[in-house]
């Protein structure tokens, strides 16, 4: 396809450290499969992280590291794609602030998440107006690449919305420099941890992609099945199965359906069950491994590749400013 037809993609990872199965499921497959159709821009958004992590703030780069880490050995290409740092592309916090003149506060302080998530981290003081302003920090992260198309999880749908609102305003007030960014849904499956609970880092339950093979055969073989199969010749339900969340996120639908099958006739017992999503797993995981192992040799490569693509990215984003700037006439 050629360039110009090519609609613009944006999305954002928070570095909160290295990742785990179920931040692969619920965004970094998706990354991957869309790098291969759309001009796409990846953001570590740094700042983001500082929103709560303020306090913590030397962690940020080795995470910002790792994220990267992550994502290039499972095969993001910087020769499709921009993977860059948000806090390097410092015209991100120009709009940020431009946008923050003409926004109501009342449309930050409604967005759902910002309650909810000052509950949820309860111990931190998120009553700042960094962490107020995080969906417009990220609404300048999204439309200062004139993106078309964002893809996120059910929890970011509102923060999509909030900033097609920003752009009709801006384009309203000011000249329509900004196309308004369309949500595309990634359907996130739910993954069970090793608890059996939402696997989650803050759960300290979660299978992370540099784990070893060894480490994920520990943490999947003891984990909780149906409590219906006590013993081997109990029938059991898949669905009600934590371990079976993870055979629909990586074992193929007809494999994956005759297990099904043979737990529903206990035709199958857990552990040899276990073991076709262990080696499936692992199957994904050992490309990653070996691409993992020779960036951690060579650590200033991935740097590399992300100081190219923060000046790629700044590219994209001066040229931005330069029509914003103009449209407000300042
Ligand atoms: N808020 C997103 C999250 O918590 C991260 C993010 C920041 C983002 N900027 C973005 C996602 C722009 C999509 C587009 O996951
Ligand atoms: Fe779960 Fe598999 Fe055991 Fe069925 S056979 S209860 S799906 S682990």
């Amino acid at each position: 396809m050629n360039e110009a037809a090519r609609k613009t993609v944006l999305s954002g990872v928070r570095p909160t450290g290295p990742a785990h199965l179920g931040n692969y499921v619920g965004a970094f497959r998706n990354w991957l499969r869309l790098q291969d159709e759309y001009r796409c821009f990846y953001s570590i958004v740094t700042w983001h992280a500082l929103t709560s992590e303020y306090a913590n703030s030397k962690v940020i780069k080795e995470y910002t590291f790792e994220v990267a880490t992550d994502l290039l050995s499972l095969g993001l290409d910087p020769a499709k794609c921009v993977l860059f740092n948000q806090s390097e592309v410092k015209e991100h916090a120009e709009l940020h602030l431009l946008l923050s003149m003409i926004v109501p506060l009342p449309w930050l302080e409604r967005v759902p998440t910002f309650k909810e998530q000052q509950a949820e981290m309860a111990e931190k003081e998120l009553n700042t107006y960094g962490f107020l302003g995080y969906p417009l920090l990220q609404t300048a992260d999204i439309i200062i690449y004139k993106a078309d198309v964002v893809p996120v999880g059910e929890d970011q749908v509102f923060h999509l919305e909030l900033a097609r609102e920003i752009v009709r305003r801006f384009n309203r007030l000011y000249a329509p420099v900004f196309p308004e960014p369309q949500t595309l849904l990634t359907e996130i499956p739910k993954l069970a941890g090793v608890d059996g609970r939402k696997m989650s880092k803050s759960y300290g339950n979660a299978i992370y992609l540099k784990d070893t093979a060894e480490e994920i055969r520990r943490k999947i073989e003891p984990m909780v099945t149906d409590t219906r199969r006590k013993r081997r010749s109990d029938q059991g339900e898949p669905d009600d199965c934590p371990v079976f969340t993870l055979h629909r996120a990586f074992v193929e639908p007809a494999r994956r359906d005759g297990i099904a099958a043979e737990c529903r006739k206990a035709g199958i017992g857990c552990l040899e069950c276990k073991n076709v999503v262990i080696q499936a797993i692992i199957g994904l995981l050992t490309p990653y491994w070996e691409k993992r192992a020779a960036f951690e040799k060579n650590p200033r490569t991935v740097w590399d590749i992300l100081e190219d693509g923060n000046a790629r990215a700044r590219e994209a984003a001066r040229k931005t400013m330069v029509e914003v700037r103009d449209a407000i006439g300042v």
